[in-house]
């Protein structure tokens, strides 16, 4: 068989890895890998480029994607599509592995119904695809704004200020309800929670009076702003707002500060999140996702998902992956919030 590659969407540090361990693991079984570059753009574009062992050997530590990726969507119109369908004649493409979020596998769900064979691996630093516990990246994301909460927590304390945090995470609050709990915050808000500024507010209070000089906030970007203005907010080819236009860490800053009087700074980490080599769990995360694809593909095991269930790497129907966010359950945040004292 011929396999194309792909990786689409936000990237996330483990694509190298993942990629990688496709390509190894179809070699085994004797299968050509192309490598598709920019995601579903480069399948319109027949934009493709040699995936070879010596190519992959040395990536899983690298950042990033080496086939590049775009928030393409081919099914926005149709002569795109056509293209798509086209290409994968042209190029002798006998199934596609796809590696995105529930945008790119959306794209891989709908190809695979119109014939193209195709096989998902689960990524994004967000963590909200379902029928699987976790998506490479996640854990990177979460590392990365740990530090930034540790190194926030010295500037706060030095200066007696509130620091909000602002993480990505459009829909779920994975990134930041994680980051809270491993940064020891005083707060988090969360997409799925409405938040309730007095009751921070009041909290942020309490921290005061108890005797701790400073307190840190960590706040998803893509929580409710009912006070916010969004008018003239962009939105990407899938129909997403571009989140860091609303400025959710600034409008916190000035809420908290005028609510409460204290000093209040925010900090965007934005794209740092998304960048650097992968931890330990996401290098061997997505190895393990990769192998499984590979397998998957060659025993022809097509429209489904490579994921992991209770530490076990198994195969999912894509359709069902897509078909609702795994958002963070109500009982997990109120876990963490039994810390914030
Ligand atoms: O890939 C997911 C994500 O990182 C979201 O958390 C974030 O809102 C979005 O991507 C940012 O997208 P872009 O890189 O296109 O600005």
């Amino acid at each position: 068989m011929k396999v194309g590659i792909l990786t689409g969407g936000g990237d996330c540090p483990g694509l190298n890895a993942a990629i990688r361990a496709v390509v190894m693991r179809l070699l085994d079984y004797d299968h050509e890998t192309v490598g598709i570059s920019r995601g579903w753009l480069g399948l319109i574009e027949g934009l493709t480029e040699p995936l070879t062992l010596e190519r992959v050997d040395e990536i899983i530590s690298e950042g990033g994607t080496i086939l590049g990726s775009s928030r393409t969507n081919p099914l926005k119109k149709d002569e795109e599509l056509d293209k798509c369908l086209n290409n994968v004649k042209r190029l002798g493409l006998d199934a596609i592995v796809a590696m995105g979020g529930d945008d790119t596998l959306g794209v891989a769900v709908n190809l695979q119904k119109l014939g193209t064979k195709t096989v998902g691996i689960p990524k994004t630093m967000d963590n909200d695809l379902a029928e699987t516990d976790y998506t490479f990246g996640f854990d990177t994301a979460v590392s990365v704004a740990v530090d930034a909460v540790d190194r926030l927590r010295d500037t706060a304390r030095s200066h007696q200020r509130v620091m909000v945090l602002e993480v990505m995470g459009r829909h779920a609050g994975w990134v930041a309800l994680y980051t809270a709990i491993a940064g020891g915050a005083d707060w988090a808000l969360i997409p799925e929670v409405t938040p309730d500024l007095d009751e921070m507010c009041n909290h942020l209070a309490k921290v005061r009076a108890r005797g701790k000089p400073y307190s840190i906030a960590v706040a998803s970007e893509g929580i409710d702003l009912p006070q916010a203005d969004e008018e003239g907010i962009s939105v990407d080819a899938f129909g997403h707002v571009i989140l860091r236009e609303r400025g959710v860490g600034d409008f916190l800053a000035k809420e908290i500060e005028s609510r409460t009087g204290f000093e209040t700074r925010s900090a965007v980490l934005g794209h740092i999140q998304r960048g650097g080599s992968p931890t330990v769990f996401d290098r061997v995360l997505a190895t393990r996702l990769g192998l499984k694809a590979a397998e998957m593909v060659n025993a022809g095991e097509f429209g489904k998902m490579s994921a992991i269930q209770a530490n076990q790497i198994v195969s999912v129907d894509m359709e069902r992956a897509i078909s609702e966010l795994k958002t963070v359950p109500i009982e997990l945040y109120e876990e963490a919030k039994l810390l914030f004292r």
